[in-house]
């Protein structure tokens, strides 16, 4: 019998959260004649009711708006193992990069609510979420989003295109630690940003969009990830806990850790 936790639906991540990890241990380690087996009936239960939870939140929520949806399919049709072994990426990437149905529809919203026109999102990869908020800025909005694997930008720039909106996205393509920099200098700022790229990054990031002016004041920067995979509350110290602290240590900001998905952190730079 396979865990309840084997059936996937399209674009619905998986939270690896350490007490759902701990379940399906359970369920695994309770297949044996010397376990009641209402014990292993009740932890496949209590695993499947945790994919309900989100399998439900996702079918009250929204689909995704079209261009979203387009890229998304596209997203989950690419030979990634192929690309990687054929050294046309650097990294074995996956569709489990792309950001969950939910994340887009949380900055539509977002950007809707501040009215914002300027956007920038660090670690794009396939266009997922850029293409989103693309679609629900105004029309004289634009998005400025960060990639440096030049494989990734070629792609998504290409699927862009295909949609009215393309012409809204602005790629960088590089390091993104550089391209903030370089947006600095531009004399940019972004309404809204969105943080989705190298964990170990995420600190420095912060402090370059707050010390370089790239958060506008009252902006809002949205962290996906800020629950990575249960490490910042099981393991104190590590990046994303170090992240976090930074951003509770720092004046100017105020902020919400949301524990949904692998943790959204909504960050307010004070100001307006
Ligand atoms: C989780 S994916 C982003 C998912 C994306 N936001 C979406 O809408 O589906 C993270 C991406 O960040 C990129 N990345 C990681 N570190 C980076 C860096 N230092 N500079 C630029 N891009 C980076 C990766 O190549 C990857 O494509």
């Amino acid at each position: 019998m396979t865990s309840p936790s084997s059936s996937k639906v399209i674009n619905t991540a998986r939270v690896m959260d350490p007490a759902s990890n701990l379940l399906d241990e359970l369920y695994t380690r309770a297949d044996n004649p010397d376990t009641p087996s209402d014990v292993r009936a009740t932890v496949g239960k209590a695993l499947e009711l945790v994919e309900t939870r989100e399998e439900y939140s996702r079918k009250m929520t929204y689909p995704d708006t079209p261009g979203a949806r387009m890229i998304c399919e596209k997203t989950y049709a690419m030979p990634w193992k192929q690309l990687y072994q054929d050294s046309k990426v650097g990294t074995q990437y996956s569709a489990r990069w792309m950001s969950g149905i939910g994340e887009g529809q949380i900055l539509q919203f977002l950007i809707r609510m501040q009215k914002a026109k300027r956007v920038l999102e660090i670690g794009m990869f396939t266009g997922y979420v850029a293409m989103s908020m693309a679609e629900a800025l105004p029309e004289d909005g634009a998005v400025v989003t960060c990639e440096y694997e030049p494989y990734l930008v070629e792609t998504a720039r290409k699927w862009f295109d295909e949609t009215p909106f393309g012409k809204r996205i602005d790629i960088r393509q590089g390091p993104a630690l550089d391209s903030l920099d370089k947006l600095a200098t531009e004399g940019q700022t972004f309404d809204v940003v969105y943080l989705d790229a190298d964990k170990q990054t995420y600190t420095a990031y912060f402090k370059k969009l707050l010390d370089l002016g790239l958060l506008a004041e009252g902006g809002t920067l949205v962290v996906d990830n800020s629950l990575f995979h249960g490490s910042p509350y099981t393991q104190p110290g590590s990046m994303v806990d170090l992240f976090n602290k930074a951003v509770m240590d720092d004046d100017r900001v105020e902020q919400i850790l949301m524990p949904i998905f692998d943790g959204v952190s909504l960050i307010r730079r004070k100001g307006e």
